[in-house]
């Protein structure tokens, strides 16, 4: 991520059609994002810096960003309702299906509820070009209450990788292998901030639902940074992704192994699902699965339905 911050604004000068921000600086509410849905229960905050979004009797409400990237880093500080939020899907996400809604790509965020007393779940999901039926999904625990305080929650996506950081720890990191074909996010995306019902499904699996008398839901939002290519509809932005991979972006696709470190540690401990280890979902797991045997005896103790024999 260090290397990625060093290189964009290189890259914007270079490439004076690429527009990028000139620094790796936060930007307001305001100046990157509009209103999608619910606009009664969306708040600017902080002179427009933040904003809240919250779900009532009256309609759950979102955000997106004014435009579309390809590449990028997008990051959020975000905190979450409390007490009972059964049902209560809170995300933080890059999507293009408003417009390719049948090739569409995404890399999600997304707070799947809680009930009082025990923990939120976070969920970290992607599809490249309308791969809806192959779910990437994993799930895990946190090492702090989201609803507490404020947390960063980040999303690195270049040609050839993405990684999912909360705060400073890399939760996630796929890397693209040619096998994948399209299923790796390529086209450009908008970034998006959502508080929605998703009682059939979040919270145990649908067990628990969406209970109004908690709400109002307040979800807060700060802190945006959104460092990606903007894509405009020119041929010249187009090429946009092509010279991030000629200038060596692409070269920048391991984390460091510090990070790696920290990544390992989180996952062995905390990651509660994984798609790569569930062969009752996919007999032969997706290619950019790597096997790691802490991760899978973790999983296997934890859930041994899923990953273990079934006993
Ligand atoms: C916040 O944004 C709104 C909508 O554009 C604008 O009318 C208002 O002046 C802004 N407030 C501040 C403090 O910048
Ligand atoms: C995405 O899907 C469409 C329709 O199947 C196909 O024409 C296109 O080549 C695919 N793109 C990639 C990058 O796989
Ligand atoms: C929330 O979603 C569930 C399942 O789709 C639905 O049954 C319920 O009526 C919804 N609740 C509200 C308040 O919209
Ligand atoms: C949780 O919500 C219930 C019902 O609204 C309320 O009575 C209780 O005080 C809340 N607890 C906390 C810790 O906010």
């Amino acid at each position: 991520m260090v290397r990625l911050l060093v290189i964009l604004p290189l890259l914007c000068s270079v490439f004076l059609h690429v527009s990028c921000a000139e620094n790796p600086s936060i930007v307001s509410f305001h100046q990157g994002f509009d209103p999608l849905y619910g606009e009664l229960n969306i708040i600017p905050y902080e002179g427009n810096n933040s904003v809240q979004i919250s779900m009532d009797e009256r309609t759950s409400s979102g955000f997106h960003s004014k435009l579309m990237y390809v590449h990028g880093y997008f990051e959020t500080s975000l905190k979450l309702p409390g007490n009972y939020t059964a049902g209560v899907v809170v995300a933080f996400y890059t999507s293009n299906e408003h417009k390719y809604p049948f090739y569409r790509d995404e890399i999600d965020f997304e707070f799947l509820g809680h009930i009082h007393g025990q923990r939120w779940l976070l969920q970290t999901n992607f599809y490249g070009n309308g791969s809806t039926n192959r779910g990437r999904e994993e799930r895990y625990d946190l090492w702090f209450d989201p609803s507490e305080d404020f947390h960063r929650y980040g999303i690195l996506w270049t040609g050839n990788r993405i990684t999912y950081y909360v705060d400073d720890v890399p939760i996630r990191h796929v890397k693209r292998v040619d096998a994948m074909g399209g299923d790796f996010p390529a086209k450009e995306m908008s970034l998006f901030g959502t508080i929605w019902n998703g009682s059939n499904w979040a919270t145990a699996g649908g067990q628990y639902k969406l209970d109004l008398n908690y709400g109002p839901f307040i979800a807060k939002y700060s802190s945006f940074v959104l460092k990606g290519c903007p894509f405009y509809l020119s041929p010249k932005a187009a090429r946009c992704s092509d010279n991030l991979g000629l200038v060596g972006l692409e070269n920048s696709d391991d984390i460091t192994g510090e990070e790696t470190g920290r990544m390992h540690a989180f996952r062995r401990k905390l990651m509660t699902y994984s798609y790569c280890y569930d062969r009752k979902r996919y007999v032969v797991p997706l290619p950019e699965c790597v096997f790691n045997s802490e991760e899978f005896e973790h999983l296997k103790k934890f859930d041994p339905w899923t990953f273990g024999s079934g006993k």
